[in-house]
């Protein structure tokens, strides 16, 4: 039996990196890189880090708002840092990092923070629960509290909603 389940896991034992060069294939017309595909880093980076955590396949759940601070010129490199802010049962907050460094100059700037929540998936499809996260500094303390709270507004948001269902497209564009 995986006992992990049972007393958790550090931050540090899925804690992420990732490194990307800006190319021009991912600029908008000002030549900068495009909003999406951050978002799409973003995903990506904060889905490592929760697949290291849950050790089982993940899928986004939730992104909180984002903001983009800089613009990102192509050459420069997006450098992301994510970890495990805290885990509820079968979901998990992950927090993300975003800065942009200038490969020249060497000079690092913060451009934009995201939270995420990803729910592990067992075989069948269905949620699975998550070893809880264990926080050991006390910044870690400080996201797993905040967590929470940001927790019970991504629910009273999904709360609000209620999937539709169509089976004509010519319905949606009325
Ligand atoms: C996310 C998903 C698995 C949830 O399934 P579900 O049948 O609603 O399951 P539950 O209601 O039991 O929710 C499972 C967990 O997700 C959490 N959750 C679900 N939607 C959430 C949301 N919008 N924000 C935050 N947490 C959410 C629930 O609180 C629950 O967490 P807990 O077990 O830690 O308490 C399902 O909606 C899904 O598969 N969505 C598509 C995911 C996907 O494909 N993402 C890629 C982009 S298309």
């Amino acid at each position: 039996m995986d006992t992990s389940i049972l007393k958790g896991r550090p931050v540090r034992e899925s804690r992420s990196e990732y490194t990307y060069v800006a190319l021009p294939n991912d600029a908008n017309p000002l030549g900068n890189l495009l909003g999406g595909r951050v978002m799409h880093l973003v995903d990506m980076c904060a889905g490592i880090a929760a697949q290291r955590h849950a050790r089982s396949p993940v899928v986004t759940a939730a992104i909180d708002q984002m903001s983009f601070m800089l613009p990102i010129h192509i050459g420069q490199l997006v450098i992301l840092r994510s970890s495990v802010n805290r885990v509820f049962r079968t979901s998990m907050e992950v927090g993300v990092k975003v800065w942009v460094e200038n490969p020249q100059t060497g000079e690092v700037r913060h451009t934009s923070s995201a939270y995420l929540t990803f729910v592990a998936i067992a075989e069948g499809g269905k949620p699975v629960a998550v070893a809880p996260v264990i926080a050991e500094s006390e910044e870690e303390e400080r996201r797993y509290h905040e967590a929470g709270r940001r927790r019970e507004q991504r629910l009273a948001t999904r709360n609000g909603f209620t999937p539709s269902t169509t089976t004509s497209t010519a319905e949606l564009v009325r």
